[in-house]
């Protein structure tokens, strides 16, 4: 279908949930109101790492309106997680308090439910906890002795890499870089917090959760609470961001559940700002050592990616930040390797782009160095290594389109007007430079699942589209109707869409990229089934494509109903699936006071066919708009005696606001890709975020001539002499 004129596929459509969102209609989840609901308030460990010796409740079980006080003293017995396998990651327990050790400052030891939120609050700060407190592992350097190897990394990636011989490679090179680059953590900050309402209705239970996977949490609480899958039904319309962090079903969406069961009424939790930064996942820091040769035509002779990072004291996870270097470019000599130590750090977890974009930062900025050495245009150093074939796989690229980025971005930029030289552009005492960077993230697709129900009253026919999918605000509800709208022949707005409910149809839900193609995929295939069946009844023939409409008129039906599961294409994995971008940047430094400004912002993206150009760019700005953020501001900073983050506040944890944002451009590259999916559509959620940082510090670099490789690129750091 890629070639076909179409009416909606493709188009700018307006968010067809637009109008519930700002009339504040669309209902997230704690907007759900029963009977009796009660609230309850989660308490955080104070200390990083020991046991809790005892928690004193005596004071908040007298305090008005308290119903439960529930810590490792009281709490049911529950049964303790499945070791973890690749199949069960989701879908293990997640019991409560079940014993007293501290991992990690902020780590959730008791819970605090009463008649009102006030109540539940003030209950809370009663509770006296004692500790017997030890000495935790904090600090990087300290602890970096300890890095071992993990079996794998994440998503499944090979630890360790190697093809040809790195050290050859370096020695045969005429000009080499060797150089470390330190990205923070950082955390996600979804405008809604994690909030839950759990109701029970005898040993079946209904759970208002905002999740970007609602599919995986049904296990997860049907083994923590021990009842049948069946009995659990997770509800996630709507959901104000995710990043990442809204994956797992955690230990906040388990205990009002818990404390619903116990008090037999409907509990709310919604975490606090602050308690985000403790309990649902960071990006952790990443320690990268690139080293890179080429011949003195810039020709790459080696590329080696070395990646020290920290997981948590009780759980492994190990961001991939190496997959980039394995396949960027054309380079017979690699060897990347992965890392990591244990602190007293909560797990880190999957925060958009996970590998790609702390993994970039170090890539192409040591890219950009390569560039400057050669005295080459780092673009066309780029263009010069780049490759058909994934040479980590040996598979070809379904589709990759980087050179004609990096041309019409080019073009679009004014990337002529660069100075070749740092500090070659003033205006006043404004350091003006122009940096880029290539792009690229994985562009995954996955089977899913989807109800068509087509009714029809005379001329009006409708159609609901139904499946388990989330919505986190990146238009998943508008790109699935516009996919059945035109597959049905039918107008946008006669096409409803139902997601966010773990009664629908699976899917894979809202992650890695994958949701959109996935979900249209869907929607497309059961559309297509749908109209196939009614053509089988209405036994006529039709001299063009009939709508539904036109299919139920002549099968005279007042309605249908299809159900169907769209499986990825047989041949998907011969080929390397990924999504292709280029990002310019425009930045002025004062030269007195180091402060870095982004006036001009472009990233041209090719990611097969763009379902809503209008959707994609925003999810493409956003990613932009968080790498500005990595770029030049956001950093987690640990306390290291003590382990808190002393970030614990959107006023502290910087973050872009409007006047940090210029003109940020996003241009879709055109491309055809006929093997990733049937739609030949790539995600767009991660590409936007890959590579923004190294841009500009890149651009950084060609203003001022310093060359900053510790984000975030603060005044100090170009104050300073180093
Ligand atoms: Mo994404 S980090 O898989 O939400």
């Amino acid at each position: 279908m890629n070639n076909r004129t179409t009416q909606f596929i493709g188009q700018p459509v307006d968010r067809v949930d637009g109008r519930l969102k700002v009339t504040g209609q669309a209902r997230y989840a704690a907007e759900f109101f029963y009977d009796r609901l009660a609230h309850g308030v989660a308490l955080s460990s104070t200390v990083a790492a020991g046991r809790v010796r005892d928690v004193d409740t005596a004071a908040a079980e007298q305090a008005p309106g308290v119903l439960l006080v529930l810590s490792h003293k009281n709490v049911p017995r529950m049964p303790l997680p499945a070791p973890e396998t690749p199949q069960n990651r989701f879908s293990r327990s997640v019991p409560l308090f079940q014993d007293t050790v501290i991992h990690h400052h902020g780590q959730l030891i008791g819970f605090v439910v009463a008649e009102t939120i006030e109540q539940a609050r003030h209950a809370a700060r009663l509770i006296e906890v004692s500790y017997d407190a030890a000495e935790p592992k904090i600090g990087f350097d300290a602890n970096v002795e300890n890095a071992y190897a993990p079996k794998t990394v994440n998503a499944g990636y090979k630890t360790d890499t190697e093809r040809g011989n790195l050290d050859e490679g370096l020695r045969a090179a005429a000009v080499t870089i060797d150089a470390v680059y330190n990205t923070p953590i950082e955390h996600h900050h979804p405008m809604e917090t994690h909030s839950t309402i759990a109701a029970w209705d005898g040993d079946r239970v209904t759970v208002h959760h905002s999740l970007q996977m609602v599919v995986e949490a049904v296990p997860a609480i049907a083994a923590t609470f021990d009842i049948p899958r069946e009995n659990v039904r997770v509800l996630s319309p709507f959901v104000g961001g995710g990043f990442g962090c809204k994956i797992l079903t955690r230990d906040n969406a388990m205990l009002p559940i818990l404390a619903a069961r116990l008090l037999k009424r409907p509990v709310k939790h919604v975490l606090t700002r602050q308690q985000m930064f403790m309990v649902v996942g960071l990006r952790q820091h990443n320690r990268q050592r690139m080293r890179i040769g080429a011949d003195a035509a810039g020709r790459l002779t080696a590329l080696g990616h070395d990646i020290l990072t920290h997981t948590s004291m009780h759980e492994e996870f190990v961001e991939q930040s190496g997959v980039i270097s394995r396949m960027m470019y054309e380079v017979p000599n690699s060897k990347v390797t992965h890392r990591v130590f244990r602190l007293n750090v909560q797990t880190p977890k999957w925060t958009r782009a996970p590998g790609e974009a702390p993994g970039s930062f170090a890539l192409e900025s040591a890219m950009d160095e390569l560039a400057a050495k050669l005295k080459l245009d780092p673009m066309e150093l780029r263009a010069m290594n780049d490759t058909g074939t994934d040479l980590d796989t040996g598979k070809p690229f379904a589709s990759r389109s980087l050179i004609e980025c990096m041309k019409i971005g080019a073009d679009r930029f004014g990337w002529s007007r660069r100075s070749p030289t740092p500090r070659g552009r003033r205006q006043g005492h404004w350091l003006v430079g122009y940096g880029m960077s290539a792009a690229s993230r994985g562009a995954p697709h996955r089977g899913a699942s989807a109800n068509l129900l087509l009714t029809r009253n005379g001329r009006d026919v409708r159609a609901v589209v139904e499946m388990c999918a989330t919505d986190l605000g990146t238009g998943s509800y508008t790109v699935i109707a516009q996919t059945a709208a035109e597959t049905l022949g039918l107008p946008l707005h006669k096409v409803e869409v139902r997601l966010g409910d773990s009664a629908l149809p699976p899917t894979p839900g809202s992650g890695g990229s994958w949701g959109a193609n996935s979900f249209c995929t869907a929607a497309l295939a059961v559309c297509e089934l749908a109209k196939q069946q009614l053509r089988d009844q209405a036994s006529l023939r039709f001299i063009r494509e009939p709508t539904a409409a036109e299919l139920l008129q002549a099968a005279q039906l007042n309605g249908w109903r299809a159900t169907h599961t769209a499986t990825p294409a047989a041949d998907m994995a011969s080929y390397s699936h990924y999504a292709f971008g280029a990002n310019f940047a425009e930045v002025w430094v004062d030269e007195d006071l180091g402060t870095v400004r982004v006036p001009r912002y472009l990233a041209v993206i090719a990611a097969g066919r763009i379902l809503n150009p209008k959707t994609a760019a925003s999810q493409v700005v956003g990613g932009i708009v968080w790498g500005i953020g990595n770029a030049l501001m956001e950093e987690s900073v640990l306390d290291a005696r003590r382990g808190h983050f002393v970030t614990r506040t959107l006023a502290d944890y910087h973050v872009p606001v409007n006047m940090d944002i210029g003109d940020v451009q996003v241009v879709f590259a055109p491309e055809t890709d006929t093997k990733v999916n049937r739609l030949g559509a790539k995600g767009v959620g991660e590409i936007g975020i890959t590579s923004v940082a190294a841009a500009i510090a890149n651009a950084v670099y060609n203003a001022t001539g310093r060359r900053v490789r510790d984000l975030p690129i603060t005044p100090d750091k170009l104050l300073i002499e180093t």
